[in-house]
C-alpha cells in the first residue's frame, strides 16, 4: 500500500514540498503519496491526529505550527530539541518522533551545493526569530569561528545567544552595533522580506568577499540578496537550495534513501 505523507500549515497553497517530494518520489522509486493540509489556525493538533487516524506515516510542519509540533511530539531529536521547533514528524506504532531539518538544510545547501566551507569562519546571523533558532546547532556543528546574531529588538538576540552559548562563541546585539564589523557570511532570517525589506544593516558592513546567504526564496531575488549585490558581494544565494535539502533529510528520515538534489533544485529553479 502506497505510504501517505503531507506538508501542514497555513496558509500552505504556495508550498512547493509536494512538488519536491514527488519529485523524490520519481526519482528513487519510492511508493508514496505527498499532499498539502491547511490547518486551521486553532486546529493544528486535530489536523495532525486526523492524519494518524487516516494511516498517515509523515508530516512536514511549516509556518505557524513549528513550535506547536515540538509540543506536540511524544519524542524529539536532539536537534529538534535544541531548535524549540518541529519541521518534521514521523508516525511510528502511533507515536510521533519529531525532527528538525531545516539546520542541516542550510548548512548543506552552503558547504555542498555552492562550496562554502563554515569552519573558522566569522558568520553574522540576522533574526532571532524561530528561523534563526533553528539553524544555530547545526552551523556549531560545522565548527565556524563565532556566530554573531543581530536583531531588531536586541534582548532576543542576546537572550537568543545565551541558550546556545555552551556551544561555542555566541553573542546577541542589535543592528547598530555591527556598524565597521565584517563577517564571513552573513545569513538572512529575519521575516523582512516578507515586506519585501532588506534587513537594516549598516553600510559597509558586506563588502565584495562576504557571502550572503537569504533563507528565504522567490522567483525574483529577494531584497537581502539585491542589497548584498548592490554592496558589491559576489557570492549570494537565496533559500531555495536549503528548501530542497531540508525536504530530502526529511525523505532520507522517512524512507532511509537520500535523494540527489542538484537536479531537482536546477529544474525548481526554472
Ligand atoms: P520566524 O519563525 O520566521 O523566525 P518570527 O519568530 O516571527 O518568525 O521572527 C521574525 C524575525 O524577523 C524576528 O527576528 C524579527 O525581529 P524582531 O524580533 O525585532 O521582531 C525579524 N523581523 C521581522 N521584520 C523585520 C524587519 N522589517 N526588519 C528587521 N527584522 C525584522
Amino acid at each position: 500500500m502506497t505510504d501517505r505523507y503531507a506538508v501542514m500549515g497555513n496558509p500552505i497553497d504556495h508550498s512547493k514540498s509536494p512538488q519536491i517530494h514527488r519529485l523524490f518520489a520519481e526519482q528513487t522509486g519510492q511508493d508514496i503519496s505527498y499532499r498539502a493540509i491547511l490547518a486551521p489556525l486553532d486546529g493544528f493538533a486535530d489536523a495532525v491526529e486526523q492524519f494518524r487516524k487516516e494511516d498517515g506515516k509523515g508530516l512536514n510542519i511549516t509556518v505557524p505550527f513549528k513550535q506547536q509540533a515540538w509540543q506536540l511530539a511524544d519524542q524529539r531529536s536532539e536537534r529538534a530539541e535544541r531548535a524549540g521547533a518541529v519541521n518534521t514528524l514521523s508516525i511510528k506504532n502511533g507515536k510521533l518522533a519529531g525532527d528538525n531539518t531545516d539546520g542541516v538544510g542550510l548548512v548543506r545547501d552552503l558547504t555542498e551545493n555552492h562550496q562554502v566551507s563554515l569552519h573558522d569562519k566569522v558568520i553574522l546571523l540576522l533574526g532571532a526569530g524561530g528561523a534563526a533558532r533553528g539553524v544555530i546547532s547545526p552551523l556549531f556543528a560545522q565548527a565556524p569561528a563565532a556566530i554573531t546574531i543581530a536583531n531588531r529588538t536586541v534582548s532576543k538576540a542576546i537572550e537568543l545567544a545565551s541558550l546556545f552559548a555552551d556551544l561555542g562563541a555566541i553573542r546577541g546585539c542589535g543592528f547598530p552595533d555591527l556598524a565597521s564589523e565584517h563577517y564571513d557570511i552573513i545569513i538572512n532570517a529575519t521575516a523582512a522580506g516578507l515586506d519585501g525589506k532588506a534587513p537594516p544593516l549598516p553600510e559597509g558592513v558586506i563588502t565584495a568577499s562576504t557571502t550572503c546567504y537569504d533563507m528565504m526564496y522567490s522567483n525574483e531575488p529577494t531584497a537581502f540578496v539585491r542589497y548584498a549585490s548592490q554592496c558589491g558581494a559576489e557570492k549570494t544565494f537565496d533559500g531555495l537550495g536549503m528548501l530542497v535539502e531540508q525536504a530530502a533529510e526529511s525523505f532520507f528520515i522517512w524512507r532511509g534513501v537520500r535523494p540527489e538534489t542538484s537536479g531537482i533544485i536546477q529544474a525548481l529553479r526554472k
